[in-house]
């Protein structure tokens, strides 16, 4: 952190995985218009306010939100934990799959979007870099990022961009119809099995303008080319979050059927890449193990530790981890996408 004093009102900045993020005192409205006087622009070794200047002191603004985002997720039933390096994280996780992918989404909306004038929302935006990404590329779009935590940055961002703190199972705070674009990712942890049919996709829909878009994307924990020490392990814990949690984590094989109940959609598609983890794979593979790994190590509550206690379960963990790396092991990161017909 650094510092610069203003005249009498004092922020505080924080850089987190190159984004900075910043923290007012007053607390600015959610809905403030992204192109309000009081949006900033940024550039990696400078700050600019247009409304006010900002001081940069040693107060640790990290701390109000982890508390903030503890108490959040308890309250939604979100099971992992925050800190700096799980932004990190969520980032490079952005550019690892776009990587894999080659691309931001795989709906048809580059037209729509290039003309402008469309407003994209995305669910569970975490740290905000998928929308921060496509807001920069279309500027005449207007993007709104949820989360249950303000992770995502509060003013120093895109003008065409806003963020707000909206737990799902609230209920979204638009009008049926609103948006073009609804994207939502690695949100997989976050919902049970009836939360994704009864609550989540009817919310989704119900917000998706007709002749719009919804995209999700989710990996499926299925790990091909697995060792058999690997394999008891995952299995286990697959179940474990079936029997403890109601939660799957092989999606593939629900996604399209759930969408497919619903009569107002029509063109359903879904595609997959390989998402490889360990070594064989280079920088990438190796951080998408570790991530994994960070994962799973996380996931100790939720699954009772599978019947081991902490020390076992971390050890095997390693022992996992070590079994993965032999191999040239991979997952497969699924999109599913699908049109709101136009009645
Ligand atoms: C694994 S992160 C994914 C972040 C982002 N979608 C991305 O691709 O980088 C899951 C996010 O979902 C948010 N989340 C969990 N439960 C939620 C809920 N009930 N309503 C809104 N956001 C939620 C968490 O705060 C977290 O930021």
């Amino acid at each position: 952190m650094g510092k610069v004093y203003s005249k009498g009102k004092v922020h505080s900045v924080s850089v987190m995985g190159g984004v900075q993020r910043l923290r007012r005192q007053r607390s600015r409205s959610p809905r403030d218009s992204p192109g309000s006087p009081s949006s900033q622009s940024f550039s990696s070794n400078s700050i600019t306010s247009t409304d006010s200047e900002i001081s940069f002191d040693e107060d640790d603004g990290f701390k109000t939100l982890v508390e903030q985002k503890k108490a959040q997720f308890a309250k939604a039933g979100y099971m992992f934990p925050i800190c700096e390096k799980e932004i990190d994280r969520l980032q490079t996780l952005h550019y690892m799959f776009r990587y894999f992918w080659g691309n931001n989404f795989s709906s048809p909306m580059e037209g729509v979007l290039a003309k402008g004038n469309a407003k994209i929302l995305d669910i569970g935006c975490g740290p905000g870099i998928w929308i921060l990404e496509c807001a920069t590329t279309y500027q005449s779009c207007s993007f709104t990022g949820i989360d249950i935590a303000a992770l995502y940055p509060s003013e120093i961002k895109p003008r065409n961009t806003e963020f707000l703190n909206v737990n799902i199972f609230d209920g979204l705070p638009f009008e049926d119809n609103t948006f073009d674009f609804v994207h939502q990712r690695f949100m997989m942890f976050a919902y049970t099995i009836d939360n994704w049919q009864e609550k989540v996709l009817p919310e989704l829909l119900r917000v998706l303008k007709p002749g719009g878009y919804l995209e999700l994307m989710e990996n499926d924990i299925v790990w091909y080319e697995e060792g058999p020490l690997s394999r008891k392990f995952r299995e286990q814990v697959l179940q474990a979050m079936r029997d403890l949690q109601n939660i799957e984590l092989v999606l593939s094989s629900h996604i399209p059927e759930w969408l497919s109940r619903f009569p107002c959609l029509s063109q359903h598609h879904h595609d997959s890449r390989k998402a490889p983890f360990g070594s064989w794979a280079g920088g990438v593979g190796k951080f998408h193990l570790t991530s994994n790994k960070w994962g799973a190590v996380h996931m100790y509550d939720a699954v009772d530790g599978v019947g081991l206690n902490k020390e076992e379960y971390l050890d095997t963990i390693e022992k996992v981890m070590e079994e993965c790396e032999g191999r040239k092991g991979y997952l497969m990161s699924h999109r599913y996408w699908v049109r709101k017909k136009i009645e």
